[in-house]
């Protein structure tokens, strides 16, 4: 997720800027840049990480007390050098950082190419940086061009900007995209999270919607769209940088499970062609010649990415017909495994740095087999490693158990298996069926988070039992298995995930009244045989949880407890069905008082076979 970072003080700007950019590294992007303004202006940007956009500044003497500094996370135009921010017009005056997204681009752009300008990049932020150059022909003052451009846009901004023949000010305006202005000991440091502040001060200013800051070294002028000054009150911040990376929530996990909804919509974002009811990916336009020969496909995970990709795995053949087989990593190394030519490989990876995913990825690279990474972690090394990739966009994952990256890697397969179906079976209506589903996932795991009390007394009522049987059909079988990974995770219980038809083959000699049973039984074509097992499960005196589908009256009267979800296609409901599993582990692992973030023995990412 892109973020901002600006200085003006009276020292060097490029260490302040560098540091405040390697703090928001934990958001996650895909590109980074800087201007630093002094008696040249050094200007240097870069597709990838911002260690690599240091060492490019490193060779060259970049002096100047002030200057803005970027990562970008891309949604308009690829994450290329040459669409990363800062931006800067034709004849390379003003610069600008931007997050947020101006709607009217496409307009201005028009507007601006049919007055002589000329555009480098394919992001709407480029157009903010044409409009100051715009308006300040008819201005000839920095800060009244800038106030010009901003009432020309329209959508969500946080803009920061400065001018080569102005090194007093930045300016900087806002609406709907958050903008913090660190006061310090004759400096200001802007940024776009108190991340990148807090290092050097705890004292903050936060800039309200609709307003322009204009920050020199000492003064700070805060006016709004009318151009009225606003009396702006400095906050003394408290807390740490953990703290701040975490919000009002009182643990990465919970962060990231509410963050479930922005996660679905970045997954989504620009991957749809909804007038052919289909998907489309960026990162694999490279390989779509040898996607045509592809036969079947195979899947290498782990732990919680194993389970997306046996998700995948019904969805690919109920939908698209590929065969498709899954495969647990650290098994795939060490058998023989039969994959060739006409097989698609697909890795799937949180951190893209997992051994056993990296160790069976190389094997049949060697092997000459077509690989494709699904990774959240851009530029990690499974996303360098394979053919082409398809990022997650989850943003960073902090929490241990994995919650948000899961949902991500989730959403990016039901994309991927409209991709694959609409070239098979899959007719357009179809098509643009599941697309208007996937268009309401989000706000559907919103009602679902709002419900969470209820999911917290349930877990209240159960925290102290010692084994749990979790089990669920056809697509939420994979979120059975997940739920009682959670569990163990992060709260050391005993728990099993099985397919509901498997009960009645071996665990149910473990139920009794001791043993509660979660049942996903939502509904869909498995519904009445899962009715079923619950009805077996009650019959040994078991305790049946239940996930079920909204407005479902007779699920009630047989389970003792029951978590609704909204009603959606069976295909997706898993994506809604697993967050109360999570919620679940979630809250007994806080009544069990357990270091939900940090649980014993496990690492985030395992980088040993
Ligand atoms: C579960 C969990 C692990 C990881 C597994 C794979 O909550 O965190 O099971 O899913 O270690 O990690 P990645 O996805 O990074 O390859």
């Amino acid at each position: 997720m892109c973020g901002i970072v600006g200085y003006i003080g009276k020292e060097e700007a490029l260490p302040v800027l560098l540091d405040g950019l390697k703090r928001l590294e934990y958001r996650g992007y895909d590109s980074s840049g800087v201007v630093v303004l002094g008696e040249k202006v050094n200007f240097e940007k870069t597709a990838g990480r911002v260690s690599a956009l240091e060492k490019k500044v490193s060779k060259n003497n970049f002096f100047g007390n002030i200057g803005i500094a970027h990562t970008r996370w891309a949604t308009h135009g690829k994450p290329t050098k040459t669409n990363a921010h800062p931006h800067t017009g034709c004849k390379k005056e003003f610069f600008i950082v931007h997050n947020g997204i101006i709607e009217n681009y496409k307009e201005l752009k028009k507007e601006l190419e049919e007055k002589g300008h000329k555009f480098s990049s394919q992001t709407d932020s480029e157009v903010f940086a044409h409009l100051i150059e715009e308006e300040f022909k008819d201005y000839h003052n920095f800060e009244a061009a800038f106030k010009g451009a901003v009432s020309k846009i329209k959508g969500a901004f946080g803009i920061v900007a400065v001018h080569k023949s102005d090194l007093e000010k930045i300016l900087i305006a806002k609406k709907s995209s958050p903008i913090l202005i660190g006061v310090g000991d004759g400096e200001h440091i802007i940024a776009s999270d108190i991340a990148a502040i807090l290092g050097r001060t705890k004292e903050i200013i936060y800039l309200g919607d609709n307003e322009i800051a204009v920050c020199e070294k000492n003064n700070i002028r805060i006016s709004n769209l009318k151009n009225e000054a606003v009396g702006k009150k400095v906050h003394k911040v408290d807390i740490s940088l953990e703290e701040a990376e975490k919000g009002h929530f009182e643990t990465f996990m919970k962060k990231e499970i509410f963050e479930a909804p922005e996660v679905i919509k970045n997954a989504v974002r620009g991957r749809l062609i909804e007038s052919e009811g289909t998907s489309k990916f960026g990162g694999l336009d490279d390989i779509s010649e040898r996607l045509k020969d592809i036969k079947k496909i195979m899947i290498v995970a782990c732990g919680t990415s194993y389970y997306a990709g046996l998700l995948a795995k019904y969805w690919l053949e109920d939908f698209a017909q590929i065969p498709t087989t899954v495969e647990i990593a650290s098994e795939f190394k060490d058998r023989k495994a039969s994959i060739d030519k006409s097989t698609l490989l697909i890795a799937i990876s949180q951190s893209g740095e997992t051994a056993d995913t990296i160790g069976a990825l190389k094997e049949v690279k060697a092997k000459k087999i077509l690989t494709l990474g699904i990774v959240n972690v851009v530029g990690s090394t499974i996303s360098r490693e394979t053919d082409a990739g398809i990022y997650n966009r989850a943003g960073p994952e902090i929490s241990v158990a994995s919650t948000k990256a899961f949902i991500s890697q989730a959403t990016v397969l039901a994309l991927l298996t409209l991709f694959f179906a609409r070239q098979k079976t899959m007719s357009l209506s179809e098509g643009k069926e599941l697309i208007l589903e996937i268009k309401n996932l989000h706000g559907k795991i919103g009602q679902i988070l709002s419900n969470q009390k209820n999911i917290e007394n349930i877990a209240k009522k159960y925290f102290k039992y010692k084994n749990f049987i979790y089990l669920g059909k056809k697509y939420n079988f994979p979120i059975a298995l997940e739920g009682a990974l959670k569990l163990k995770e992060i709260s050391y219980i005993h728990a099993e995930g099985y397919a509901g038809g498997e009960l009645k083959h071996g665990p149910i000699a473990l139920v009794d009244k001791d043993f509660p049973v979660f049942c996903i039984a939502t509904k869909g074509s498995s519904y009445n045989k899962m009715l079923a097992t619950i009805e077996e499960v009650k019959a040994r005196g078991g305790k049946v949880i239940c996930i079920a589908t909204s407005g479902d009256k007779k699920i009630s009267k047989i389970a003792d407890d029951v978590v609704f979800i909204p009603k959606s296609s069976e295909m997706l409901s898993p994506i809604l069905s697993v967050i109360p599993m999570q919620f679940f582990a979630y809250f007994v692992a806080r009544y069990l008082k357990k270091d939900i973030d940090k649980p014993r023995n496990l690492a985030k990412s395992v980088t040993v076979e």
